[in-house]
């Protein structure tokens, strides 16, 4: 089950994605140790943020809906007071992932600078599904505003790997997808929330204080099958990309999809908002999977899908 993603191991395939998790390791006192391989850290962006009034999380049919509005400590608190809290857990051989927004590149070439060389931070992950303030648009809307931003913070993080988190995206060719991996993510973290509503039907209201928000849970997870496929398939065979694939992750059956559609490892953000241990139950179920497979490990499933339909008798 150990692996290694964009050259830092992980001793579980598992992922806390961002958003589930906190913006440190708390989430790590509701499973035992060895469970999560990796934690990604709440987004992270220059200044505090209070992020959306209430309602801002939701159950629906399907899984939730949210607009947390990035609400999160800021880099100054995370860099004083979160990181030392890292440090004090890194025995426990999980790794941390720094997931980073912002709303400008000037924004992500600042927070890239901050978490570049962080010891206790040996991966970086952007979130660029965020509104640009200059062009009102957000960052993965197209790939030539994928591949600037990827660039810019590229060159600001040197020594630190970096994993991009990318939309759902479905265009032949999955360009923003692949504009990411062109201008230097050694990963890719896919995917994000869907944009969704809800509107109460008595007020007439958006349920939602921000209005929209994103989708998450089951009701995304055949979405993300099927892009983790098509981006496997156009990085093509001796490509050897990391692919975090996440997207309503609740048994280890929806892991192991993700793995032969081309994931390396698994995220998990809406099933740990059901029950934090659900993913004690999918690492035992990959593991056993992995035996009966026949396989060494599960880096041998990755994107090991037949590519023969199954016939109906
Ligand atoms: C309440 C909530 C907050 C989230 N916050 C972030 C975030 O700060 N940064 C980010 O990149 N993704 C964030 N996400 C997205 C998740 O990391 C994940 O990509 C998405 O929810 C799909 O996975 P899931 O179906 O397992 O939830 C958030 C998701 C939820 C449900």
């Amino acid at each position: 089950m150990e692996l290694t993603i964009a050259g830092v191991s992980l001793r579980s395939p598992l992922v806390a994605a961002a958003g589930a998790a906190g913006s440190g390791p708390e989430i790590l006192q509701a499973v035992p140790a060895g469970t999560f391989g990796a934690v990604t850290t709440k987004s992270i962006t220059p200044e505090p943020r209070e992020g959306h009034p209430p309602w801002r999380v939701l159950e629906v049919r399907g899984g939730m809906l949210n607009a947390v509005g990035l609400a999160n400590p800021g880099l100054d608190v995370f860099m004083s007071d979160v990181v030392p809290e890292l440090e004090a857990v890194q025995d426990s051989g999980v790794t941390f992932i720094g997931s980073i927004a912002g709303h400008t590149i000037d924004d992500y070439v600042s927070m890239a600078s901050a978490f570049d060389g962080v010891e206790a931070i040996p991966l970086v992950e952007a979130n660029l599904s965020c509104p640009n303030t200059h062009t009102g648009r957000q960052f993965t809307d197209d790939p030539l505003a994928m591949k600037e931003v990827v660039s810019a913070i590229r060159e600001s993080l040197p020594s630190t790997p970096l994993l991009v988190k990318l939309p759902l995206e479905m265009a032949p060719g999955f360009p923003v997808a692949m504009a990411a991996r062109e201008a230097g993510a050694d990963g890719l973290t896919m995917v994000n929330t869907v944009p969704a509503m809800g509107i109460d039907v008595d007020s007439r209201r958006p349920r939602l204080s921000n209005r929209a928000g994103g989708l998450s849970g089951p009701a995304i997870h055949h979405l993300a099958v099927r892009m983790i496929a098509g981006v496997r398939a156009e990085l093509g065979k001796d490509d050897n990309t990391a692919i975090i694939g996440l997207g309503g992750v609740m048994r280890w059956q929806d892991a192991a999809e993700l793995i032969l559609a081309g994931a390396s490892a698994i995220g998990m953000a809406t099933a740990l908002y059901v029950d934090p241990r659900l993913a004690v139950r999918v690492g035992r179920g990959l593991s056993k999977w992995v035996r009966r497979q026949g396989v060494a490990s599960l880096s041998e499933l990755t994107g090991a899908m037949s590519k023969d339909p199954i016939q109906p008798c």
